[in-house]
């Protein structure tokens, strides 16, 4: 089996928004309108040449991360984990962990000292994964519904 990360390009669109769908529970219907909308915001987002990195196995795209600079406050100018997904039936296998950690050596590679990113209250799953990851817990600061975790380099 053979695992690799690199930058997103264009044509990966489609499969990462099938990923993020599959890894939210929902439907990921190619000729539906949420497929449409969750393709364009992956497509922005390379189009402001942020930064989307793919994992593979053996060339087959099962997770993605994106990130860019922050603007939430008082965490400004830290890189900012937008999207973490991973197929679900390739999670739990020490892939988010492995792309995160790629994800943060790059930012750090950029300049970055430290990441913030919000998860909803009720996702268990993404708060344990970030606790055991080292990420800090902010109860407070958060948009309704949304906890704040950071984490220093
Ligand atoms: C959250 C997510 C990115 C984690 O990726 P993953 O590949 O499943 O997690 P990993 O297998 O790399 O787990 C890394 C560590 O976190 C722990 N962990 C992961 N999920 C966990 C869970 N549900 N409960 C307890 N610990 C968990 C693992 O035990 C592992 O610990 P270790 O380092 O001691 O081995 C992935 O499960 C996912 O895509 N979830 C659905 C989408 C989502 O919620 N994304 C985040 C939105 S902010």
């Amino acid at each position: 089996m053979r695992v690799d990360i690199r930058p997103a390009i264009y044509s990966d669109c489609p499969k990462l928004t099938r990923i993020k769908l599959l890894a939210r529970g929902e439907c990921a219907d190619e000729s539906s309108s949420r497929f449409e909308d969750e393709k364009r915001y992956l497509t922005a987002f390379l189009d402001e040449r942020q930064n989307v990195f793919v994992q593979l196995i053996d060339r087959v795209p099962i997770a993605f991360c994106t990130v860019r600079e922050s603007n939430l406050k008082p965490f400004i100018g830290y890189a900012y984990i937008k999207d973490l997904y991973v197929l679900p039936e390739r999670q739990g296998k020490g892939f988010g962990k492995k792309l995160l950690m790629h994800t943060l050596r790059t930012m750090r590679g950029m300049g970055y000292m430290n990441a913030v990113l919000e998860t909803a209250e009720n996702n268990e799953q993404a708060r344990k994964f970030y606790k055991k990851f080292g990420f800090e817990e902010h109860k407070t600061n958060g948009s309704e519904g949304y906890i704040i975790y950071t984490i220093d380099f």
